[in-house]
């Protein structure tokens, strides 16, 4: 056996089975690379669904974590600490909002959205108690909570996972009038990712954001944007709104904000909507933790230079040119996506979205798939040229064999 058969093997009989990884066991990364027990090297091209948006092992990510973990790791909010507030206005303002809610991982993120909009709904709007209703998207992936899988249309993430958490409205992603339908007077919010990622980098038909940003503001209906996987650069822009000039009232981020490095999530939203929690009504043990906010602190100070959405848009038209010229063969059916960003459907002759990546893999490129036939193509902002068309050299090699 192999250190990586062993590696795997051990880690069947030991670990639930809820992934299904590729059989690769990583042992290092740097930049778009990984590098596995044996020495083999990989071009990463789905970037820890986006949370490596700045690739393995950036330099200034870790400094930062390093030189915080010499200071103070953890406070808890119980107290201050002096990391806290330069997290905050930091970035409030890169959202162009006026306060943040931290909390770690995307789905805790949601949930604080989720409850956020309830209790402005409650308090704010004046809808009668237990009415408030979020209509959300056919298709949506916004993590794995109990609450959260209630509104999932996919059967593998919601199955015999019930009693589920009501209040919640399924509508088709992109179909404004039945989003119009949908509203009533007991709805508090409408939660959306700008662009379905999960669901295959599905991008919304122009005018679809604008139109239900006008249509939250016209109803008095927050505009929840879960931009945990489309944000922070990954599209050629902070996010993925911008492209349509549309400013939600709440922006959920997570993922990219720690850097790959620590789990950091956030609701970004002004005083009128996140003023409505009061102390002990929500909260986090390690939300907001100092290693967090010195790690996030960097993350947007390199946002706030604008050279990784400027290669994202660079990269991605590349890329997108690219593969575009795929889809004139009788292999890949369709190619969706923005910026640095793409979902391929799979020709199922050609095989399914599994046997591509695993087929990439042997090749030295990792992917993942979903949805059957689908593969996602991710990579690290950071990645050059060069090694991006090598990996799309190897995907045409593939399709091709
Ligand atoms: C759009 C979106 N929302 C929420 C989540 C959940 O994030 P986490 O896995 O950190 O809970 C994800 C994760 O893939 C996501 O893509």
């Amino acid at each position: 056996m192999t250190a990586s058969e062993r590696s795997i093997a051990a880690a069947e009989a030991h670990s639930a089975h809820n992934y299904h990884p590729l059989p690769v066991v990583v042992a290092s990364a740097e930049g778009a690379w990984m590098t596995d027990v044996e020495g083999r090297r990989y071009l990463d091209m789905l970037a820890g669904y986006s949370a490596l948006n700045f690739g393995h092992s950036n330099r200034r990510l870790i400094d930062a974590a390093k030189a915080q973990l010499e200071r103070v790791t953890l406070t808890s909010r119980a107290f201050h600490h002096d990391r806290f507030a330069d997290f905050c206005t930091e970035l409030a303002a890169l959202c162009g909002k006026e306060m943040v809610l931290p909390m770690n991982t995307g789905a805790e993120a949601i949930e604080t959205a989720v409850k956020t909009a309830r209790k402005w709904g409650y308090r704010v709007k004046g809808v009668p108690d237990g009415q408030a209703k979020i209509v959300v998207a056919d298709g949506n992936f916004h993590g794995r909570t109990t609450t959260i899988v209630s509104f999932s249309t996919d059967p593998e993430a919601r199955a015999d996972y019930g009693p589920y958490t009501p209040g919640f409205e399924i509508v088709p992603y992109g179909d404004l009038a039945a989003l119009e339908a949908a509203v009533d007077e007991h709805t508090v919010a409408v939660l959306i990712e700008p662009i379905q990622g999960e669901a295959g980098v599905l991008v919304p038909p122009p005018g679809y954001l604008p139109g239900v940003r006008e249509l939250t503001r016209a109803r008095n209906v927050l505009f929840i944007a879960d931009e945990i996987q489309s944000g922070l650069g990954r599209t050629g822009a902070t996010f993925a709104c911008e492209h349509e000039d549309v400013v939600p009232d709440m922006y959920v981020l997570g993922k990219a904000l720690g850097g790959g490095v620590v789990p950091v999530s956030a609701v970004v939203a002004d005083r009128d909507v996140l003023g409505v929690h009061r102390p002990g009504e929500h909260g986090s043990t390690f939300g907001g933790n100092p290693l967090a906010c010195a790690v996030a602190l960097e993350v947007i100070a390199m946002l706030r230079s604008g050279e990784y959405q400027r290669r994202a848009t660079e990269l991605g038209e590349h890329l997108h040119r690219e593969l575009a010229l795929l889809t004139g063969g009788d292999a890949v059916t369709a190619v969706r996506g923005r910026g640095l960003w793409a979902g391929v459907d799979i020709n199922p002759a050609r095989g399914t979205g599994r046997e591509i990546s695993e087929r990439l893999m042997a090749r030295g490129v990792l992917v993942k798939d979903t949805h059957g036939s689908t593969i996602r193509i991710a990579p690290p902002l950071v990645i050059n040229k060069e090694d991006l068309d090598w990996g799309l050299e190897q995907l045409r090699a593939v399709l091709e064999g």
